[in-house]
């Protein structure tokens, strides 16, 4: 077992066979150490990649982030849901489809922080149905970047986010893969084999 998949165990709850609560340490309040060991682990995997900055999505993709930029050594942007007052001039733009929300929205980055050339890691906290992922993917694309990779905190692997990325051609690292969440208990799975609890 991984640190995360123990914290998870620890301190997450199965709000229903979809949902993975972890407002103590990711969603809400945000644990610092969880954050860094978090960031060394991104910084570990994609170090040998040359990669030139990290993008994330607000709200809950900023902390894990800024832990591997600072490994990395590379600034971070987040992409913004709503325009901000701040925010003028040119804009990447992409549409993103929330399952949970049922909703579309415009999500954006502006072009001064996006440019083509970079090569950059992709972060966000959970890879659900991967139409966030997709949308940050875009917007690196548009700004004629590269996708080095996504660094997801927790896969929810009974979703198609993963398979959809994977199909794509892009490289996925997943920190905590949870199998299921049926009956109140949170199963992990690794490589796609066994799935496996305490
Ligand atoms: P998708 O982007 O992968 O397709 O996912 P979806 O539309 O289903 O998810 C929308 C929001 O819900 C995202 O956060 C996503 O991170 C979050 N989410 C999805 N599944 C879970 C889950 O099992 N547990 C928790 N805690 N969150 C989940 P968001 O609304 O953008 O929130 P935030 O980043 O501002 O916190």
């Amino acid at each position: 077992m991984n640190f995360l998949e123990e914290v998870i165990l620890k301190e997450g709850q199965a709000l229903s066979d979809q949902v993975l609560k972890v407002d103590s340490f990711l969603n809400h309040q945000i644990d610092p150490q969880v954050m860094q060991k978090v960031g060394q682990e991104f910084a570990r995997l994609y170090r040998s990649e040359g990669i030139t900055k990290v993008l994330t999505i607000e709200s809950s993709g900023i902390a894990p982030s800024v832990m591997a930029g600072l490994e990395l050594g590379v600034p971070v942007v987040f992409a913004r849901k709503r325009k901000s007052l701040t925010q003028n001039g040119d804009l990447l733009t992409a549409k993103v489809y929330s399952f949970t929300k049922e909703e579309e929205n415009e999500i954006s980055v502006s072009k001064k922080w996006l440019k083509a050339g970079e090569k950059v890691l992709v972060i966000d906290d959970f890879l659900a149905h991967g139409e966030a992922a997709l949308g940050l993917a875009n917007l690196v694309e548009e700004a004629g970047a590269e996708v080095a990779g996504f660094g997801i905190v927790i896969e929810k692997s009974f979703q198609s986010g993963r398979e959809k990325l994977l199909k794509k051609g892009y490289r996925v690292e997943s920190l905590a893969r949870v199998a299921s969440l049926s009956n109140g208990s949170i199963t992990f799975t690794r490589n796609g084999q066994e799935a496996w609890s305490l």
